[in-house]
């Protein structure tokens, strides 16, 4: 079987109402907080992360040409508010969904989210990358063991309580090298 291979496209402006449909569908509601879900919003939203103005770089993922889902790598050190442990600069922080909901469960996160870290190291500053879902998430915790991330214990986030994950530099390369 040919295996399925995964892109990752800049978001740009023109992906706005598709992004703004895909986080109004009734399986991210519990897991991906929007305030509200208009285009004025997502692009008030969006559009820093898009021009570089914000410390998150947004994506779209692409499985054979076909755009399946959104995935975001955040600079853990600029905001410093997030995370109790005020963590180091090289300390990435990532956030994904999966579009339609009939392709969750099937192993195309863990694939996309593994593929994505791989290319997050080879910039050589990264130590460690990290996730931080809702604790009742168990579809993303275990997803996330699967790529390889550790749970570090339970936080609270300006979000509300995170299970924090951890995967170091050294346990990803051991695992996919
Ligand atoms: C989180 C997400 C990206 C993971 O991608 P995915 O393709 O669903 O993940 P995978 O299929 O690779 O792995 C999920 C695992 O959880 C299992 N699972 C599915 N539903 C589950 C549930 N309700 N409880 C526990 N495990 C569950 C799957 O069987 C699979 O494990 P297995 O491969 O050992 O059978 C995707 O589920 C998603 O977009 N969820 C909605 C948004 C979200 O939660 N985003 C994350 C915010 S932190």
């Amino acid at each position: 079987m040919k295996k399925p291979s995964f892109k990752f496209k800049s978001l740009t402006e023109a992906d706005l109402p598709m992004l703004a449909d895909w986080l109004s569908r009734a399986h991210l509601q519990k897991w991906w907080r929007e305030e509200e879900i208009t285009i004025e919003r997502i692009r008030d939203k969006y559009l820093p992360r898009i021009f570089g103005e914000d410390d998150a770089r947004p994506y779209l993922v692409y499985l054979d040409n076909s755009p399946v889902g959104y995935i975001q790598f955040y600079h853990a050190w600029i905001n410093q508010a997030w995370w109790p442990d005020k963590p180091e600069k090289g300390v990435l922080g990532i956030d994904q969904f999966i579009a339609e909901e009939n392709n969750l469960g099937k192993g195309i996160g863990s694939r996309f989210i593994a593929e994505f870290v791989k290319q997050l190291f080879e910039n050589p500053e990264i130590t460690e990358v990290r996730v931080d879902p809702k604790p009742d998430n168990e579809r993303a915790i275990r997803c996330y063991k699967k790529v390889g991330f550790k749970k570090a214990g339970q936080i609270n986030t300006p979000d509300g309580p995170a299970m924090m994950m951890v995967l170091k530099r050294k346990t990803f390369l051991g695992k996919y090298q």
